[in-house]
């Protein structure tokens, strides 16, 4: 199969496309605009391979994607490519609208036209694989509900809306012009390469630095994390072995309150770095509460066993293994952490968190 895979230099992308590379006989063309957020270094493991190419393209630049499109005829197209973290989506909407909703229109129409062109045999098998979030469900207030497939659409922030209008798009040309489409929805993904503004990867970075830990509000918003290998795992599965029009909810059954999820990075990091920054006595002490994000979900978690049923996937990893894992890598690749720590994301930093995190 060849695969064009929009972010592939992504947290998510970028394990995908090592996936696919390092597991499968396919072919992987990452088209990706490399926004602060993009980096190639996520992946050298298989950047040598003759099956893998890159090409640094916005996903907005229609005649750019269709040139791709053209030169490459891929099999499937599974769409990564987005503004990702809600904070900024807070700070900064428009590139959450330019991105996740104009760009995916702009691949939809730019994917049509050239799935317009192939045979038919080629047509029924091609697919358009959307990656989406849970968020565009909203929040779950009590502790027993769970996402399903059917659960209606009510996001929160300006990312998880803008989201939510990807979606909408996609089935609608499915719909309408018959584009064969899955959509995945998916829970908090951690592991290597996290870009470290989101928080697992931040809060070890701060505290190997003896830097506050900020928790907003009262710690007690709950998330489901998935280790991001079986993330990609699932999605490999999805977009070959997915009936078309279907969606699939992936998540890892680990629902974690954030405070736990702090406490629980600084007693690994009691272990594995017991050389501490000076002036610290105990991770822990460096847990600060912050003013809390507007319009805070308080709790995700995801009902995954459609996917389990139709598909036979089962996330191989627990929390525990899987955020030791994540912690360990962190320790190992600090070089990797230091060159996306420079310019823009110092910007970031600042403006984010100003007073409470300096
Ligand atoms: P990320 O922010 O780490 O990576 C996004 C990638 O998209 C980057 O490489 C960036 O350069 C690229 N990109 C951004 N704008 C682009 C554009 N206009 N054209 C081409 N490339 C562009 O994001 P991630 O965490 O890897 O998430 C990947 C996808 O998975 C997103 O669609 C996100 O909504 C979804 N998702 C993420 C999570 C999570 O926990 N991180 C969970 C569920 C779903
Ligand atoms: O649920 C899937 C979503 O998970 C994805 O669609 C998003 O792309 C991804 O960024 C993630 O969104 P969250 O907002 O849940 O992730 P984040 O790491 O930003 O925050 C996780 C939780 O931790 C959330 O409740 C906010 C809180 N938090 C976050 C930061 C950055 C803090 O308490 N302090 C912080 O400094």
């Amino acid at each position: 199969m060849k695969l064009l895979i929009t972010g592939g230099a992504g947290f998510i992308g970028s394990a995908v496309v090592r996936h696919i590379i390092q597991n499968t006989d396919n072919h992987v063309l990452n088209l990706d605009k490399l926004t602060y957020a993009g980096n190639l270094e996520s992946l050298a493991a298989i950047e040598d391979s003759e099956r893998y190419t890159f090409s640094q393209t916005d996903i907005c630049d229609r005649a750019a994607v269709d040139q791709l499109l053209q030169k490459f005829q891929p099999d499937a197209v599974m769409h990564l490519a987005a503004e990702s973290h809600v904070d900024r989506s807070i700070s900064g909407p428009a590139d959450f609208i330019e991105t996740n909703i104009i760009g995916t229109y702009q691949l939809l129409e730019a994917t049509r036209q050239y799935w317009n062109t192939l045979s038919e045999g080629k047509k029924q098998a091609f697919r358009f694989h959307h990656i989406s979030t849970d968020e565009v469900y909203g929040d779950l207030e009590g502790t027993e509900d769970l996402f399903l497939e059917t659960t209606p659409y009510a996001p929160s922030s300006p990312y998880s809306a803008s989201k939510a209008s990807s979606d909408h798009l996609v089935r609608a040309w499915y719909r309408t012009y018959g584009l064969p489409v899955v959509i995945t929805n998916c829970s908090n993904n951690y592991g290597p390469y996290h870009f470290p503004e989101k928080l697992i990867p931040l809060i070890i970075q701060n505290a190997l630095v003896g830097k506050a830990l900020p928790v907003y509000g009262n710690g007690h918003q709950i998330r489901d994390w998935l280790f991001v290998e079986d993330h990609a795992r699932a999605l490999y599965k999805v977009v070959t072995e997915a009936t078309v029009g279907e969606t699939y909810n992936i998540g890892g059954h680990n629902e974690q309150k954030n405070i736990d999820v702090v406490k629980t990075i600084c007693a690994l990091l009691e272990e594995l770095a017991p050389n501490k920054p000076e002036g610290v006595e105990h991770y822990q002490d460096l847990i600060t509460y912050v003013t809390d994000r507007p319009g805070h979900d308080l709790r995700y978690a995801i009902d995954a066993s459609k996917i389990q049923k139709d598909l036979g996937w089962v996330p191989q990893e627990s929390f525990a293994t899987g955020l030791r894992k994540t912690v360990e890598w962190y320790l190992s690749n600090q070089k990797w952490v230091a060159r996306i720590q420079s310019g823009e994301y110092q910007n970031w930093i600042k403006q984010q968190y100003q007073t409470e995190k300096a």
